[in-house]
């Protein structure tokens, strides 16, 4: 959430730098944005409502600073207006910063410092004003120290400070990475910001400074000591966080699912051992993530139970914290997600911790703080993802929980024929007559309202994780339902012409979905049935691949292509859903 993007160097360009920067962290937030930068002994300043995307090349040109810091929002605290967009600064207009995260205790250092000398109405005005505040008496590092020991809550932050050639960026709990390139450095909320510069990174950790200039100084802000930090080349290409041919990330990640599950299960067959060792020694596993990737995790309940025969628990991170009772240092936790940034997600591992429950994550971004502060880790290799809504990792995660299943089952060898073979059904599935006939599907959807999703078994979680695809794109009011609930109350929402999509797979369970959908059909529903064979039922069909377990895999593709084109024929961004930033760093 909130998208920082600094640079200190050789360029005297740096403002525009910024502005492009900041243009591939927009997915973390978008509903304003500003620059600022020290020109000439002065705090140049620009902050708007709007997306950083609409910004011009040109806007900057002619003003030269080889230091500047940018932010594009997620408001949290405060309005959308240009005076809460951040940069913020202090009121002599000497110290500017951009923070992500929430400062709990800023309404206390306000009154502190006196109200008057606020003009925003966010938390994070507090900062630049408490830095401000410390100068009087001390240096620039020294109160970027003291100002950071001071506040509660969650933050990255870059402040910058007129007359001081050097960065100082400070976190916890949000992320924020430093770049190291040729004579310049880069301060940034997540890798794709500066991949084009440089792939060489040092991680800043919680509750760590870093001072940049001409060289990086890393501090602990708790005992003010020096802390060592090892430089990390990043194994991700500057294309591979493009657009390239494609209109929109979403499309182009839904597309490289062709090779994405390949990723997946090219593990490490060691690693794997050593998790399923530890899954098997558990004495209670629980399961935990958010949205998407808690709907995959519920479908790794399922695969569990099917393909390994073991009893696993799911709880929403959001929701986990509750569960302490249950853990022990004997027990699990498996943590899925694709940033590796979610502060739900963290905050139930911190829980788990506390008890001496051990933590396995599922990450994408492996340089992450969840991949970091897990106990095992593995990297699900789906390349960067940016569109908001999450398709490719979605399938990597669900890949790599049925290949542990099967692992933990004896049966490593065995999944991953299963899970080749999926994704060599996925390639054959998206081709032009494919995408074509969902986006006649999708334009008869779109005029409606409301739709609904049902499925049942490992295809119920994917109804649920459909209805958030459609609702977060498309902005049309979807809801998913496990088949079997219908006659207990949601069948009261269909009425004549309804779209209802009914998820079906070869399996025990099919003939109890499908008089589920003839039920709904009874009620006037318009049946979309995403299933390997044909029935009367359906008024669309949507034909996918037989592929036994591995169901939930191939069934959600076109519910992804259905949710990007509605989301295209009402004339929305997909990229971009209202509301939504792509990674969620606050509770
Ligand atoms: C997915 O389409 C959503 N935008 C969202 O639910 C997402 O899956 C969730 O915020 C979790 O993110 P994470 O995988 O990065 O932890």
């Amino acid at each position: 959430m909130c998208g920082i993007f600094g640079t200190i160097g050789k360029r005297d360009n740096a403002l525009s730098l910024v502005v492009e920067g900041l243009k591939k962290l927009e997915y973390r937030g978008y509903d304003s944005w500003g620059v600022t930068a020290d020109v000439d002994g002065e705090l140049f300043i620009d902050k708007h409502v709007g997306k950083i995307s609409t910004v011009g090349t040109s806007r900057f040109e002619g003003i030269k600073s080889n230091m500047a810091v940018g932010h594009s929002r997620w408001a949290t605290h405060g309005g959308v207006t240009d005076i809460n967009a951040h940069p913020h600064f202090s009121h002599d207009r000497k110290v500017a910063v951009v923070h992500n995260g929430i400062i709990e205790n800023y309404h206390e250092i306000r009154e502190e410092l006196g109200r008057d000398k606020f003009i925003s109405e966010t938390d994070t005005e507090v900062i630049p004003q408490l830095i401000s505040h410390y100068l009087k008496t001390m240096e620039f590092k020294e109160a970027v120290l003291e100002a950071t020991r001071r506040l509660k809550g969650r933050y990255a932050i870059v402040a910058l400070h007129v007359g001081d050639h050097q960065l100082i960026a400070a976190r916890r709990g949000s992320p924020l990475i430093v770049g190291v390139g040729n004579g310049e450095y880069f301060l940034a909320s997540d890798i794709p910001a500066f991949l084009e510069y440089t792939q060489d990174v040092m991680y800043l950790n919680d509750n760590e400074m870093v001072v940049v200039n001409d060289h990086v100084e890393f501090i602990n802000i708790e005992t003010g000591e020096l802390v060592e930090k090892r430089l990390i080349n990043i194994d991700w290409k500057a294309e591979s966080a493009e657009k390239g041919e494609y209109d929109h990330y979403m499309l182009k990640e839904i597309m490289e699912q062709k090779d994405t599950i390949h990723r997946a299960i090219n593990q490490d067959s060691e690693e794997i051992m050593e998790i399923v060792k530890a899954i098997q020694a558990a004495r209670g596993c629980f399961f935990s993530g958010c949205g998407t990737a808690g709907k995959v995790c519920m479908v790794g309940e399922y695969f569990f139970s099917i393909v390994a025969d073991r009893h696993v628990n799911y709880a929403p991170a959001s929701e986990f914290p509750i569960y302490h009772h249950f853990l022990k240092p004997e027990s699990l936790l498996v943590v899925v997600s694709q940033s590796g940034e979610t502060a739900d997600v963290l905050e139930a591992m911190e829980v788990a911790k506390k008890k001496g429950t051990k933590v396995l994550s599922l990450i994408n971004v492996g340089s992450s703080t969840i991949a970091r502060q897990s106990d095992y880790s593995l990297l699900i290799n789906a390349g960067p993802e940016k569109a908001v809504a999450s398709t490719k990792a979605a399938t990597s995660q669900m890949a790599l929980l049925l290949l542990i299943a099967y692992a933990v089952n004896g049966e490593l060898q065995e999944g991953r024929r299963v899970l080749a073979e999926v994704a060599g059904k996925i390639n054959d599935m998206l081709n032009p007559r494919f995408l074509n006939y969902i986006k006649s599907v999708a334009e008869a959807i779109q005029k409606h309202e409301n739709a609904y999703i049902i499925g049942k078994a490992q295809n119920y979680p994917i109804a649920l994780e459909a209805a958030i695809k459609i609702q977060e794109v498309s902005y049309v009011h979807a809801e998913g339902f496990a088949a079997g609930e219908l006659k207990h109350g949601p069948i009261a929402l269909v009425t004549e012409g309804t779209p209802c999509i009914s998820l079906i797979a070869n399996d025990e369970v099919k003939d109890d979905i499908l008089n589920n959908t003839i039920e709904l059909k009874a009620r006037g529903a318009h049946i979309i049935g995403i299933a390997p064979e044909k029935h009367e039922v359906f008024d669309d069909w949507i034909k996918v691949p037989d592929v036994g377990v591995a169901s939930p895999l191939v069934n959600i593709i076109p519910i992804q292509l259905l949710a990007y084109y509605i989301s295209i024929c009402r004339g929305l961004d997909p990229d971009m859903p209202r509301n939504l930033a792509k990674s969620v760093t606050v509770k």
